[in-house]
């Protein structure tokens, strides 16, 4: 009896210690190979008033941006409770999701993270409502430990979570703390404590997988700029305990920079003794485009210690560039900023604007491994193409009670720092909030078409 027992017991055992690398190894390479996205009845909701709006043919093309999986944004505490009564809970959402799987596919949910305290230092638009050292053990207790504790959740485990963790932030502090805000956020590590904080918390949940946004080629694609992105990003990963605690980066967060510069593919390419990428377009970035930048920024993280399944998702949500604007092949021109200006498919006056882009169309649809490369996991929708950059009303001076407010690069009539037009588009509400005319105004230039 003893015996028996005592074999039991070193059977359970056995059985025990051989299970646990498999429960810590589920996570597979690639989450989104063979798994179903997320269709956000939020996101429908909003689709379906501009449907209502518009004509026949246009609600058609409508209709397959309404059934495209979108990502869900945690951009307040109230937001993880449904606020306005225009969204769902996080739990809601999480219910939704297992609901949506069919067969055995599973259903992968991204969610961002967005609700650092002091967030968005640079800019104006979307402040958010937590702020300092105070906030920063807000974010902790009240935002990550609550949405931990739903991902984890036994109801949910059979569900991919991909979290987006905290567009611009990190890139901030890499180019931007001569803004005060930025430096004070940087020398009292809220962004880089709160982001190791979340990465911890969601590494011992087996079916989350997290990303950093990493800005866009536009941004952070200077040789010096990106030396600093991935020494900052891989010492914030370190310190949240393990380099296994992401799973990669995500590009182009609510950005509006191309895949592919199809027309413009060698940036060295020299015209009168210069290399194109000496354009005022790109300013010796020689990082024309999300892809360029993603197999970039692969090997650099690669090469400093992270993990070889590491991998880079592209936001292609709005960067489609299509309509009759869309340059069809290149052609020579007797200067640099000819050549360049004419065959860019991104129409952008420069590269550094980030709001309600007029002439933006939405972009290629959500793709596990686009380019079978191991290197881009896949494009995703997680900006909600519709949802707006920052209002354009410029008495909106004060932060309203999600703290959003007017920031001057909204203004379709100013400038922005570097002097050029801001590319927005006006009557444009509150960050976040439904912009009809430009849901319309990408939809019109969708690029691949949305219905072929
Ligand atoms: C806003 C968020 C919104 C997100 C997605 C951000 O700019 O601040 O409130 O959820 O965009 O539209």
């Amino acid at each position: 009896m003893n015996r028996i027992a005592g074999f039991t017991l070193r059977s359970l055992w056995l059985w025990l210690i051989l299970s646990l690398p498999v429960i810590a190894s589920t996570r597979v390479d690639n989450p989104f190979v063979g798994a179903q996205g997320y269709i956000d009845p939020d996101y429908v909701e909003n689709v379906n008033r501009s449907i209502a709006q518009s004509d026949t043919a246009t609600a058609e093309h409508m209709r397959v941006v309404a059934n495209t999986p979108t990502a869900v944004w945690l951009d307040s505490i109230a937001a993880i409770d449904g606020s306005n009564g225009r969204r769902s809970t996080l739990e809601q959402h999480l219910v939704n999701a297992t609901k949506q799987a069919q067969g055995n596919e599973p259903v992968l949910i991204t969610v961002v993270i967005y609700n650092l305290p002091d967030r968005d230092c640079s800019a104006k638009a979307s402040n958010g409502t937590l702020n300092g050292l105070a906030g920063l053990k807000i974010y902790r207790e009240d935002f990550i430990d609550r949405i931990a504790s739903l991902f984890s959740d036994n109801r949910f485990s059979d569900l991919r979570i991909v979290t987006i963790l905290e567009p611009d932030s990190l890139p901030n502090l890499v180019t931007n703390k001569s803004v005060a805000d930025c430096q004070s956020a940087f020398e009292n590590g809220i962004y880089t404590g709160g982001i190791g904080y979340a990465l911890n918390r969601f590494s011992d949940i087996g079916n989350v997988y997290s990303y950093l946004d990493i800005g866009h080629s536009g941004w952070l694609g200077w040789d010096d700029n990106r030396t600093r992105t991935v020494d900052l990003y891989v010492d914030v990963i370190k310190s949240s305990g393990s380099l296994h605690n992401v799973h990669g980066v995500a590009t182009n967060t609510s950005g509006y920079s191309p895949v592919e510069e199809l027309l413009l593919p060698d940036a060295d390419l020299m015209i009168q003794d210069l290399p194109i990428k000496s354009a005022d377009f790109y300013q010796y970035n020689g990082m024309f485009d999300e892809r360029d930048y993603a197999n970039t920024l692969k090997t650099e993280f690669t090469a400093a210690g992270m993990p070889d399944q590491f991998g880079v998702l592209i936001d292609t949500s709005r960067n489609g560039w299509g309509g009759k604007n869309r340059p069809t092949k290149a052609k020579r021109k007797a200067s640099i900023n000819n050549y360049v200006n004419a065959a860019r498919i991104d129409r952008r006056p420069a590269r550094q604007n980030w709001c309600n882009q007029n002439g933006a169309g939405v972009g290629a649809r959500p793709t596990p491994n686009p380019f079978n490369d191991g290197t881009i996991h896949a494009f995703v929708w997680i900006k909600p193409p519709g949802e707006s950059d920052g209002t354009s009303d410029s008495t909106q001076t004060h932060a309203d009670a999600e703290g959003k407010r007017f920031d001057s690069d909204c203004d379709p009539q100013g400038t922005t720092h570097s002097g050029n037009p801001t590319g927005a588009i006006g009557n444009a509400p509150a960050a976040g909030r439904w912009f009809h005319q430009h849901f319309d105004m990408l939809v019109r230039n969708a690029h691949p078409p949305l219905i072929k």
